[in-house]
């Protein structure tokens, strides 16, 4: 019996199929039918049994904003272990693999969405933020007008560079969010404008301010919804100019759901509070290279030095970190300086991300030792996280 870790390809297709009936009930594989195809842009790695696909996840290359820059992450889906090997190991030993290919090529962090969050804290990661579809009736939005000067239209296939473009202008400012940009998303402009009923651009001045693309569903009923799939804008008037084309359908439509994450700035614009959360996925982030997550992303524009701590089950390592004062940084491994505050892998994650204060890690016991630089540290790893793509 041979067991080994390593890339899958499509002579394991079938196996893989197998696994992924058990663990996520995709439907069983006739014996004649052909097993999909791997996803473009995925990589999925394996632990192999005499052919049999004992556990399984996959890497995708992503690129994500934090603070102006891209940073190289790797999404992570598909984590996938065979009923009568959960609770042997195999996990870790498999995810530890995963991270260890990445790192050597230069990916400093790891996203996943967990089916439990339980099942990756051991391994670093922690919750940093939701992916959120919120509904809001469409006669709320019914009440906001679309405001003077702008203009809305129906994009076509010549706005779609243009889309982009808002796209990466609404997220760099963002922590998280990612660039989709690389094999994983829609390549052409084509497959981008065809999924939705349609995408609504809204202009002023012939200038792109905000962009919604909408799936109208089939029903004429107060239980009907709207499905948004990007509702991304630059401005205030943006927004409610496309909110007003959203509420224009509140004789037809009930409900309007948008998929969002964390808080949405629509929430700042609309004068009613009537919205309900009506699915939410945990979004985990870890750190898999402190020097490289930290020289990759922006920094705010100080220069100051800040020691700390990173502990893990194989010790604690002192880092320090130094701000040039032109939004770059050096990070180098030094020794354990007493008096530094002390972040667990997971603690790490959720600062690194911005998404928990130090106050509230403390309470957690993702972070201690002497609490004189949490000003600091809350300072320097700042910036609101969002994410909206699924993988
Ligand atoms: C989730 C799955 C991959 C875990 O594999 P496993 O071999 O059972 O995992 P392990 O026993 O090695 O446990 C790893 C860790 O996850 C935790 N864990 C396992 N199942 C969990 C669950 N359902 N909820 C919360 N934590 C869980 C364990 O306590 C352990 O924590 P530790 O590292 O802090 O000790 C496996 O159960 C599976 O394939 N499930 C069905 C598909 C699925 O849910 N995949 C995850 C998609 S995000």
């Amino acid at each position: 019996m041979t067991t080994e870790t390593r890339q899958l390809t499509s002579e394991d297709l079938r196996a893989l199929h197998a696994l992924g009936h058990e663990a996520f009930g995709i439907p069983r594989l006739a014996e004649d039918a052909e097993p999909d195809p791997l996803r473009p842009g995925h990589r999925v790695v394996g632990v192999v049994e005499d052919g049999r696909v004992l556990a399984a996840a996959s890497g995708i290359d992503h690129r994500s904003y934090w603070h102006r820059t891209e940073v190289p992450s790797l999404g992570i889906g598909g984590v996938s272990v065979a009923v009568e090997h959960r609770g042997s190991g195999l996990l870790a030993g498999l995810l530890t693999d995963v991270h260890d290919t990445a790192r050597s090529a230069g990916v400093a962090l790891a996203t996943l969405y967990p089916s439990a969050p339980g099942i990756y804290r051991g391994l670093g990661y922690e919750v940093v933020g939701h992916v959120l579809t919120l509904a809001v009736p469409t006669a709320v939005l019914a009440q906001v007008r679309v405001p003077d000067g702008v203009r809305l239209r129906r994009a076509e296939l010549a706005d779609v560079p243009a889309v982009r473009d808002l796209y990466r202008r609404w997220a760099a400012g963002y922590n998280g969010p990612l660039t989709r940009t690389g094999p994983a998303f829609p390549a052409t402009d084509a497959e981008l404008l065809a999924a939705p009923s349609g995408t609504t651009l809204v202009e002023r001045d012939g200038e792109l301010i905000g962009s919604c693309s909408f799936d109208r569903g089939h029903e004429v009923s107060p239980r009907a919804a709207i499905g948004v799939r990007d509702l991304v804008a630059l401005e205030p008037d943006g927004y409610l100019a496309l909110l007003a084309s959203l509420g224009s359908s509140a004789s037809v439509v009930g409900r309007v759901e948008i998929h969002t994450s964390g808080d949405d700035v629509v929430r700042l614009l609309t004068r009613s509070s009537d919205w309900e959360v009506v699915d939410r996925a945990p979004y985990m982030l870890a750190v898999l290279d402190v020097a490289g997550a930290c020289t990759q992303r922006r920094w705010p524009q100080l220069a100051v030095r800040l020691d700390l701590t990173v502990a893990d089950r194989d010790g604690e390592q002192g880092w320090s970190l130094e701000l040039d004062g032109s939004g770059s940084a050096t990070c180098e491994p030094a020794p354990v300086r007493p008096g530094a505050p002390v972040l667990t892998r997971r603690g790490l994650a959720a600062r690194y991300a911005g998404s928990w204060s130090c106050h509230a890690l403390r309470q957690a016991g993702l972070l201690h030792g002497d609490a004189g630089s949490d000003p600091l540290l809350d300072a320097l790893f700042t910036g609101d996280f969002h994410v909206r793509d699924h993988f």
